[in-house]
C-alpha cells in the first residue's frame, strides 16, 4: 500500500521522538512492501517562530491532503510563563484538532510486564490492566466561550456540549466496549454539572441501543481513586475533554512512564496520532526523551487508519522485545538505559 504521512514535529522533544517513529515506520514498509512518504510541517511554537501562526493554513493543507499525521508535542516555556500572550503554541493543537473534526481520542492504558516495578504503585495492583480511556476532544470547557471582565479582575471559562457531540462520543465508546470486554464507565460530575447530567441522560438513552454492552456512571473525583485502586477493573471509559486530560495523565502512572502511552484522534477527517505527553522542554535536544509513547501512536496508526495488523503488532513486538531485554530511556528505570536515538535503533533493529 502507499500512503501519505504527515509528520508534525512541533516543539521541545516532539523532533526527536518522531524521528524515531518515523525511522520505524520505514522499516515496516520495507519489511511489509509498503511505500510510506513522509511530509513535514510546522505546528506550535515552531510555527509561530516561522509563520506567526501556531497551525498555519500551508499545515492544515497538508494535514487534509494526506493519509495520517504524526504529531510530536506542543508547548514552550517562554509562553507558559506569559500569561498575556495573545498566541499560544496549544491553540495550534487545538485548532488543528477542531478543524479536522477529531472528537475521539483514544488513550489505551496497558501495562508491560517488565515495567511494573518501574510504577510507583503496587505490583499486585497494576498487574493486569488493559483499559482505554475515549475522551471527547473537541467539545467542553476547551472550546467553550471564555474572557475577563472589563477592569479584567475575573475571568471565566464554559463548558458547553450537545445531544449530537455526547452521542457522537457514546457511539464511538460502546462500539469500542463491543469489540472488547463490554464494559463501559461513563466519567462525569453529575452531581454538580448540568452538562455531565446530560451526558447521563444520553448515554442512558443509548443503553438501549447497546443491551450486550454493561455500562455504568461514576463520578470523576472517585474515579480519579478507582484508576489508581483497582485499575484492572475497567475495559472502556468514556468522558469529557478535560476529565479525559487529566486522568489519562494520572492512568499513565501505572505503565510506569508517561513517555510509553500512545494515543489516536479520530473524526471527520485525516486522523492524528500522537503520545499523549507533553514537550518537556527541560529535555529537549538532550537525546534522553522516551520514543515510545511516539512510536506506539505509529502503530496505532497503521491499526486504526490503514488497517495494518500484523505490522501494527510487529511494532508492539518489537517494543516489548526491547524492553524485555532491560533496555529503556532514564524514566523507565531498567537494567540498561539508553537514548532516544538508541532506544530507536534498538527497536528498528527488532523489526
Ligand atoms: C494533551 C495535552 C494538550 C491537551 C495540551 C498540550 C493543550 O495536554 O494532548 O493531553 O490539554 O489536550
Ligand atoms: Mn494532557
Amino acid at each position: 500500500m502507499k500512503k501519505i504521512i504527515t509528520v508534525l514535529p512541533g516543539d521541545g522533544i516532539g523532533p526527536e521522538i518522531t524521528e524515531q517513529a518515523k525511522n520505524i515506520l520505514e522499516i515496516v514498509a520495507e519489511k511489509f512492501g509498503h511505500t510510506f512518504i513522509f511530509k513535514q510541517g510546522f505546528i506550535g511554537a515552531a510555527a509561530i517562530t516561522k509563520k506567526g501562526n501556531p497551525y498555519p493554513d500551508e499545515t492544515h493543507k497538508l494535514c487534509i491532503e494526506s493519509d495520517a499525521i504524526l504529531f510530536g508535542a506542543i508547548g514552550d516555556p517562554k509562553y507558559d510563563n506569559d500569561p498575556h500572550a495573545q498566541i499560544r503554541p496549544e491553540q495550534g493543537l487545538l485548532k488543528m484538532r477542531k478543524n479536522l473534526g477529531l472528537y475521539a481520542n483514544v488513550r489505551p492504558i496497558v501495562t508491560f510486564e517488565k515495567l511494573l516495578a518501574s510504577s510507583p504503585l503496587k505490583e499486585e495492583v497494576i498487574k493486569g490492566t488493559d483499559f482505554v480511556v475515549i475522551r471527547e476532544l473537541i467539545g467542553g470547557i476547551y472550546f467553550g466561550k471564555r474572557g475577563r471582565n472589563k477592569s479584567r479582575t475575573s475571568a471565566f471559562d464554559t463548558s458547553e456540549y450537545s445531544k449530537k457531540e455526547i452521542e457522537r462520543i457514546g457511539k464511538f465508546a460502546f462500539q469500542l466496549a463491543q469489540k472488547r470486554n463490554k464494559k463501559l464507565t461513563v466519567v462525569d460530575k453529575a452531581n454538580v454539572l448540568e452538562t455531565s447530567r446530560l451526558w447521563r441522560e444520553t448515554i442512558q438513552m443509548m443503553e438501549l441501543d447497546y443491551r450486550d454492552v454493561i455500562v455504568n456512571y461514576m463520578f470523576v473525583d472517585n474515579a480519579s481513586m478507582q484508576i489508581i485502586k483497582r485499575p484492572s477493573e475497567f475495559d472502556v471509559i468514556v468522558t469529557e475533554n478535560m476529565f479525559g486530560d487529566i486522568l489519562t495523565d494520572e492512568a499513565s502512572v501505572i505503565t510506569g512512564s508517561i513517555g510509553m502511552l500512545p494515543s489516536a484522534s479520530i473524526g471527520e477527517k485525516t486522523a492524528v496520532y500522537e503520545p499523549i505527553h507533553g514537550s518537556f522542554p527541560k529535555a529537549a535536544g538532550k537525546n534522553t526523551a522516551n520514543p515510545i509513547g511516539s512510536i506506539l501512536s505509529a502503530a496505532m496508526m497503521l491499526e486504526y487508519s490503514f488497517g495494518m495488523k500484523q505490522e501494527s503488532d510487529a511494532m508492539y513486538k518489537a517494543v516489548k522485545q526491547v524492553i524485555n531485554q532491560g533496555y529503556g530511556t532514564k524514566d523507565l528505570n531498567l537494567k540498561k538505559t539508553v537514548g532516544t536515538k538508541e532506544l530507536g535503533e534498538k527497536i528498528k533493529k527488532a523489526i
